[in-house]
């Protein structure tokens, strides 16, 4: 039989894994991943995350061990969350920009330990650490409804921030979606003596059931939603408002969060923004890829790598992952 008169066979550029390597526009590198990792006060051993498997609240301890593990596998920079202590918990949240608070206090361990060796990334804001679980102070409107006070809770973010770069962070990321958020806080950082310390701004936060295994992960009880703060999963050019708004007052980074379902969001973001874009690939999707591959249904391995790639490939430059350290393993293995 004779072959078909073809100008293109696309097949040519898969032929080998050279070939495949040679021809692929998009990469995972250990540098473009953000290890996410939690500290939890009141606790003298890891204490493990049943709805993320393999994931731990870590002691101040088990922290540092884990950053080690993240630098020697070539990751650039680690996000730490807080757990405090139920105790410590109030309406305002008040134990989030406390010098002795759980987040500074690792930060602290992490700056004192690594200095400039990693990036040391904090979480700015205060739902795990407000009683209530909402990520700022409640008030009660005219009509009854209670509602998140938006200028008060950037004011207290504005003093977690401060608080956080005196800790030692090197970037702070405002995660609560109030308006003026990032201005209020490069503001405060520059008054305070901080010029240098940068802001990841979560702009495209959305109101997502992704986030749900992250409650245990924080200790969490929040029953409500945050659908008066957080976007509404079918809005799309609200992302390139708070994207451009959040760079317009300073943001040194801008982030879509969740990855997985909001990857046309990354490509929007990823086509205009002149600072680097980052994606979170959150909970959810880290406990439905765990939980698949418990079964035996997917690959993991393969499974991880392809949903990361697939965030690269839509444009994120940076990716918050809790597989970071992992996957850098795995790459380095096979280089
Ligand atoms: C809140 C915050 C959340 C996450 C990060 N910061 C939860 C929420 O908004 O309800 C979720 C992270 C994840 O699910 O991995 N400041």
């Amino acid at each position: 039989m004779k072959n078909l008169d073809l100008a293109f066979r696309p097949r040519r550029a898969r032929t080998t894994d050279a070939m495949r390597a040679l021809t692929a526009q998009t990469s995972l590198e250990p540098r473009n991943m953000i290890q996410v990792l939690f500290v939890r006060d009141g606790i003298d051993a890891p204490v493990a995350i049943e709805s993320m498997p393999g994931q731990y609240q870590h002691t101040l301890d088990s922290l540092k061990y884990e950053v080690r593990q993240a630098i020697d596998a070539g990751i650039a920079c680690v996000d730490l969350f807080g757990v405090p202590r139920d105790e410590d918990k109030d309406d305002e949240g008040s134990v989030a920009w406390a010098e002795d608070g759980i987040l500074n206090r690792g930060i602290r361990a992490l700056r004192e330990e690594f200095g400039n060796e990693i990036v040391i990334m904090a979480d700015t804001c205060l739902d795990e650490f407000t009683s209530h679980g909402h990520c700022g102070p409640l008030v009660t409107d005219e009509w009854g409804n209670e509602v998140v006070d938006n200028d008060r809770a950037v004011e207290s973010y504005c003093k977690m921030a401060v608080s956080q770069a005196k800790a030692g962070a090197h970037t702070v990321s405002p995660s609560g979606m109030m308006d003026g958020q990032v201005g209020a806080i490069r503001a405060a950082l520059d008054d305070a003596g901080y010029p240098d310390v940068s802001i990841m701004a979560y702009s495209a936060k959305y109101a997502s059931a992704f986030f749900g295994p992250f409650r245990d992960a924080v200790g969490s009880t929040f029953k409500g939603d945050r659908k008066t703060y957080q976007q509404d999963p079918a809005q799309r050019r609200e992302a390139l408002l708070e994207a451009q708004l959040d760079i317009e007052e300073g943001a040194d980074f801008v982030m879509v969060k969740p990855a997985m379902a909001y990857l046309d969001i990354v490509r929007e973001l990823a086509d205009v923004s002149p600072v680097p874009v980052a994606a979170y690939q959150v909970s959810g999707e880290y406990a439905m890829i765990e939980a698949a591959a418990a079964k035996g249904w997917i690959d993991r391995e393969r499974i991880v790598t392809e949903s990361l790639m697939g965030i690269r490939r839509a444009g994120a430059d940076i990716i918050l992952t809790y597989y970071a350290t992992e996957v850098a393993t795995w790459l380095n293995q096979t280089k």
